[in-house]
């Protein structure tokens, strides 16, 4: 038997649709969500990422500013960018793409976004905040893929509780918070990397495994438990210069349970939960200002 492709498309469709009736009636009380998303340099990835996030702004009722701005922009300039944006009461979210220009520090622009506005949940406050758990956490962002990937678990009815995790790959964007949002939802977590010299023995272990390396085929038939949930957030192109995971996707079907596909699985889902944040800032703001005028009125 083959497994259950998780279907990251559908899922997201109608959770946009939800986002897309909760931004409405946010913009009809006058809070209409706004993402502002910066870009500065060439990449040709960056530039189609950013142009899906807008596109995604737009079908969800979200006003969106894009700022392109060329590789040789300042440093000074764009955190002078980051300040407005900050300022700006339109703005409930702000996304700079990744990965910056070398002559640009990733980090000090990071922590210039305002953590209410750090939709990406980059930030050391929203990143402190999900180490911390419990309230903290509800009160920060989640970084987006982490974040969808725990939605995908959900929709197949996978709960961590109790389960084997295994993370594959350490990076602050997906591996550190996937492996804390597994460990919050009750799961033994392992984190895999590039020095863990036997990956195949942790992996053969896991209930689920997350792969989030940027290499094709890191996950094969022979390292997969029977009946494991595998979600592939990895994103190559084949020989033939087809999109494809880092799971071999063909060869782990008939071992795994559930699993997503590439494209069309952990993809989407980054998106849908940048909107989801993005609404969740929107609303923050408009709660706070509806209660100012309840006491102003008291
Ligand atoms: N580059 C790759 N993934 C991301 C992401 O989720 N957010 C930002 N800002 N940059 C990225």
């Amino acid at each position: 038997m083959s497994a259950t492709v998780i279907d990251g498309n559908q899922l997201s469709r109608q959770l946009r649709g939800d986002i897309a009736l909760r931004a409405s009636r946010l913009a009809a009380a006058g809070h209409q969500p706004g993402l502002a998303v910066i870009v500065v340099g060439d990449n040709p990835a960056s530039k189609v990422y950013v142009r899906n996030k807008v596109k995604a702004c737009a079908d969800a009722g979200f006003h969106s500013l894009h700022e392109a701005y060329p590789d040789d922009f300042a440093e000074a300039a764009l955190l002078d960018r980051i300040a407005a944006l900050n300022a700006d009461p339109a703005v409930h979210g702000i996304l700079v793409q990744l990965p910056l220009p070398v002559h640009i520090d990733a980090n000090r622009v990071i922590e210039a976004i305002a953590p209410a506005k750090d939709v990406d949940g980059f930030h050391i406050a929203n990143a402190g905040a999900l180490m911390v758990g419990g309230a903290a956490a509800a009160a920060g962002f989640k970084p987006c893929t982490p974040y969808g990937c725990m939605k995908l678990l959900e929709s197949v009815g996978c709960d961590p509780r109790g389960k084997h995790a295994v993370v594959i790959g350490r990076s602050n964007i997906v591996g550190k918070p996937m492996a804390m949002l597994l460990l919050q939802a009750h799961a033994t977590v392992t984190i895999c990397h590039s020095a863990t010299p036997d990956l195949a023995a942790h992996t053969r272990l896991a209930d689920i495994v997350v792969v989030a390396v940027g290499r094709r085929n890191t996950l094969t038939a022979e390292m997969v438990k029977p009946g494991a949930v595998v979600l592939d957030v990895g994103m190559n192109r084949d020989d033939d210069g087809k999109l494809c995971g880092d799971v071999d996707f063909a060869g782990v079907s008939p071992v795994a349970s559930a699993m997503t596909p590439v494209p069309g699985g952990v993809g989407p889902m980054t998106i849908t939960m940048l909107l989801m944040n993005t609404l969740e800032a929107a609303e923050r703001v408009a709660r706070r200002s509806s209660a100012n005028v309840e006491s102003i009125r008291s």
